[in-house]
């Protein structure tokens, strides 16, 4: 049996981390933590596929193309959680598990992080464990799709 796919996708401003406010988000790069998801998934019988885009569209599309082929999506908005009402609406397009990541807890930061409009369309949301998140989400969609 092939392995079920798991999409992961990361928002805005990812493709900095390791350079970018590492106090808060921490010194890992995004390849650092797609190894430990890709490692978590293996683990489980799962496979990732991993889309970055800094672009609103591009994220959509990705949503879009896991209607065909993922089992479960796990999804790092960047500050697009707190505006795309656009992403909402591809999410609630989903049938599987749709697992919310954050490195950093939203919800103890500025004002407008606290609402996620992702939230009401995932199966749950992972944050503020920094990249321990990512096993964290992998493990989660492991036990949701078993
Ligand atoms: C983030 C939290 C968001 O508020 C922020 O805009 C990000 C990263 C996180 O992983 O902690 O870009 O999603």
């Amino acid at each position: 049996m092939t392995d079920q796919l798991v999409l992961l996708l990361s928002g805005p401003n990812l493709n900095l981390l390791g350079d970018r406010e590492p106090d808060v988000y921490g010194s890992a790069t995004l390849d650092d933590h797609v190894a430990v998801a890709r490692e978590t998934a293996q683990a489980h019988g799962l496979t990732v596929e991993h889309v970055q885009s800094n672009h609103e569209g591009e994220l959509i599309d990705a949503i879009h193309g896991a209607r065909a082929n993922a089992a479960a999506i796990v999804i790092n908005p960047g500050a697009f959680t707190h505006s795309s009402w656009a992403i909402h609406d591809a999410l609630a397009a989903f049938d599987g598990p749709i697992v919310e990541l954050h490195l950093s807890n939203p919800d103890g930061r500025e004002a407008w992080r606290r609402t996620s409009v992702v939230a009401p369309v995932a199966t749950g949301s992972i944050s503020g464990f920094g990249g321990d998140g990512y096993r964290l989400a992998l493990d989660a969609v492991a036990a949701l799709l078993a």
